[in-house]
């Protein structure tokens, strides 16, 4: 079975239960504040490892600030042998959470923007082709991790987020999979934002023949376009929800793992937007991320299929 390696950010969250987020000139008084592990690439590796992976996490955390992190990848039997402690903050968020669920996210890199590109050879020297390689846009280095990678022969799969205009100079040809929000792939193929789905993920295939897309759609679902294959789109499922912080990385975690599996692509992405759906009720990012049985049982309660010809 592939490895999956994930090179990616952790952070501790700062999530503050707000009645709306806060405005210019405005002071707020929160109703709540919690702390939790966090980080879009230690989220996804909690739900690829949740999900029944074997997930190695690289990067960087503060040596005295990061126990919430190093609980979190251990309690979930994450390999932390690549994991650097830096006389640095690790990275941090504040997060406002409206009474919808909704998010909003200040992030501070620290220790996830410290990486070096011998600790990167070091580490990827430690996988063999055919591995994969999860990365976001969080930390730093990501062009030596993108080429470095897919010289090593591993399956490099890119979460563009949080996009920025500079990731479009990176060699994005050489990933094997894009993971792109509507608005992240309209930029990458200069199209407007509110342009039909399916003819955003053509232009996507078509400037990057070599590379699988998915798609995401927010509450209304995903679209996944292995390369060579028909596009296989999937509805969300209708829940409440509490919290949709890291419904984006659950959904990444459990769907790179079915595909390391050899999954058929709709039975990957139901069950990923299952995971999801999951975690969209629960508080918190890392913590809200269900195990496998969970998702397989939710999956067996539903009365509905949410793969679909078109959403
Ligand atoms: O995707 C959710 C994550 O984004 C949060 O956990 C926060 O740390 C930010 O990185």
């Amino acid at each position: 079975m592939p490895k999956i390696l994930n090179y990616g950010s952790l952070n501790i969250d700062y999530v503050y239960s707000v009645p709306h987020f806060v405005q210019p000139g405005e002071t707020l008084s929160s109703l709540a504040r919690n702390i939790f592990a966090g980080g879009k690439g230690l989220n996804q590796s909690v739900a690829a490892a949740r999900a029944g992976g074997t997930v190695y996490h690289a990067g960087a955390v503060g040596r005295d600030d990061s126990r919430v992190l190093l609980d979190m990848i251990e309690s979930n039997g994450i390999h932390a042998d690549y994991l650097q402690k830096r006389d640095l903050p690790s990275g941090h968020t504040i997060i406002q959470v409206d009474e919808h669920g909704q998010n909003c996210i200040i992030l501070y890199g620290g220790a996830n923007v410290s990486l070096t590109k011998e600790e990167i050879h070091h580490t990827l020297s430690h996988f063999a082709a055919g591995d994969y390689l999860i990365l976001q846009n969080e930390v730093n280095c990501i062009e030596e991790l993108i080429r470095k990678g897919a010289a090593c022969g591993l399956n490099v799969c890119f979460n563009v987020s949080p996009f920025t205009p500079e990731l479009l100079q990176l060699p994005l040809e050489l990933c094997s999979v894009l993971i792109v929000n509507e608005i992240e792939g309209s930029a990458m193929v200069g199209m407007s934002a509110d342009t039909d789905p399916y003819i955003l993920i053509e232009a996507l295939c078509s400037k990057y023949p070599q590379t699988s897309f998915v798609l995401t759609l927010g509450s209304r679902g995903s679209i996944l376009r292995q390369k060579g294959k028909e596009a296989i789109s999937c509805r969300a499922y209708q829940v409440n929800a509490v919290d949709t912080t890291a419904a984006g990385d659950t959904f990444l975690g459990y769907l790179i793992y079915m595909l390391s599996c050899g999954e058929d692509g709709g039975t990957a992405l139901q069950t990923a937007t299952a995971a999801s759906a999951i975690a969209v009720t629960r508080k918190g990012a890392a913590p809200s991320i269900p195990t496998m049985p969970e998702v397989k049982q939710f999956l067996a309660e539903q009365r509905t299929t949410v793969l679909t010809d078109r959403i």
